[in-house]
This record gives structure tokens, sequence and C-alpha cells, in this order.
């Protein structure tokens, strides 16, 4: 794989996904918004090459997006998760998924209320066999906080996925957008991520904030 991959996001349009996208491009990477929508996709990339010169940002639907992808990331909402892995399931073969669906379950979203199985991405690692490579990721980073190239992301995303290499290159992914990610083990561990943005989204409401975050502590990352 060439120094910087092809990044591909599903959902690329919406908040979590524009914001990744942003700060990716920021960072040098080239990125395919995904989209079940050219026009809203258009505007996208525009707001993207709105901000960033030499951006290198192009949109196809999700299907497209998810074959030119080197790497896929998939960011729409859960009630949607599975029919869009569904739909490119054929372009993910030997590929790393980077999944950040969190299983809300709305109007009580700031209740944990994890799907039978406990975890929305580990479903889809079981869904997919092994062949492609689910990693889950920025559960725990707010849009609005991504999507602000001006403030550093002061919080910790945790990295769940059986594959340690995939890990690895979602963590080197991270960093390289100013984002410090930390392996929390294989796939099933997701479910605590996922967990964890409800009890987040909480502590926003009960503090009167709206971008908390975490933090893992003791940890010395020049040692592995
Ligand atoms: N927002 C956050 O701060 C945040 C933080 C952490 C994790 N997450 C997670 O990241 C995921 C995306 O969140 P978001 O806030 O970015 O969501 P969103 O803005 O509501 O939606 C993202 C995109 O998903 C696509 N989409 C919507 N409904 C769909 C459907 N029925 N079928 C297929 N695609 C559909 C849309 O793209 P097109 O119309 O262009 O196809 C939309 O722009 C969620 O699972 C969320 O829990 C979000």
């Amino acid at each position: 794989m060439p120094d910087k991959p092809i990044i591909s996001i599903l959902g690329g349009t919406g908040a979590q996904g524009s914001a990744l996208a942003l700060r990716w491009v920021n960072a040098g990477y080239p990125v395919v918004i995904g989209s079940r929508n050219g026009r809203k996709a258009g505007q996208a990339c525009e707001h993207i090459s709105g901000q960033i010169k030499s951006a290198s940002i192009s949109h196809d639907d999700n299907v497209g997006a998810a074959a030119k992808g080197q790497i896929v990331v998939l960011c729409v909402p859960y009630a949607s998760q599975r029919s869009t892995v569904e739909s490119v399931r054929a372009a993910l073969g030997g590929k790393i998924l980077v999944d950040a669906t969190v299983p809300l379950v709305p109007p009580k979203v700031a209740r944990v209320q994890l799907p039978e199985g406990g975890s929305a991405v580990a479903a889809i690692q079981a869904m997919l066999g092994d062949s492609v490579k689910v990693v889950s990721a920025f559960q725990n980073v707010a849009a609005h906080v991504l999507g602000d190239l001006s403030s550093a992301v002061d919080c910790d995303v945790l990295v769940c996925g059986n594959d340690v290499a995939a890990r690895e290159t979602v963590i080197k992914l991270a960093a390289d957008i100013g984002v410090r990610a930390i392996h929390a083990g294989p796939i099933s561990n997701s479910a605590a991520a996922e967990a964890l943005t409800s009890i987040l989204i909480s502590i926003n409401s009960r503090y009167k904030v709206s971008g908390a975050g975490m933090r893992i502590t003791g940890l010395d990352l020049t040692r592995k």
C-alpha cells in the first residue's frame, strides 16, 4: 500500500463522516465521499476543498466509493449500518472496514441500549467473515470536535478489532489527524466503546457541554 491509502467514507456527507473527511484531507490523504445522493456529496466535497488547498477529495455512490477505497470507513446511523454494509459487501474483500457506528436508540440516546449479542460493530465482523478486517473506532469523539481544525482533539478513542495489524493501521490514521487512539482488544470489546457514547451524551447533558470525551491514563506509548 502506498504511503497514503485512499480512504472512502460511506455516509461521508454526515456529521461524523464529513468531519473525518476534513481531517484526513487536511492530513494529505486522498478521500472519496460515499453517498446515496450525488448532489449532497458534491456539496460535501466543495465544503472541504473550500477550506483546504490542493485537497484530494471526490465522491461516488457508496458501492463505487467502497470499490475505490483501500480503507473503507462506515459513518451511517445504526438503523442503516447493516443494509449499507450489505450493499457494498462485494467491494470489501481483503480490506479494512473502520466502523464508527454507535447503536443509539432514539429518543433515549443517553441510555446504553446495546443490541442483542452486545456490539453493533462485532455483528458486522460476524456478518462479513474473516476476509474483511473490521476495526471499531471514533465512537467516542464528537463530530464537531473533529470538524474544528483550529482546535486539538482533546480525547482518546478506543480501537477494537481481531487483527492487531489492522488496529495498528487505524491507530496511525487517527494519529495523523491528531487523535490519540488506543488498542482496546478484540472486536467484541467494541461494546464498551459503543456504550461509552451514551454515557458521554449523558455527561454532556448533565454538565451542559457538547464535547465531553475520555482519556486513558497510565500509558507510556513510547514502549510497546
Ligand atoms: N455525530 C457524532 O458526533 C458521532 C460521534 C461518534 C460516532 N457517531 C456515529 O457515527 C455514525 C454516523 O453519525 P452521524 O452523526 O454522522 O450520522 P448522520 O449525519 O445522521 O448520517 C450520516 C450519513 O448516513 C447516511 N444515511 C442516513 N440515513 C441512511 C439510510 N437510511 N441508509 C443509508 N445511509 C443513510 C447519510 O448519507 P447520504 O444521505 O449522503 O447517503 C448521512 O449523511 C452513527 O452510527 C453515529 O452513532 C457519530
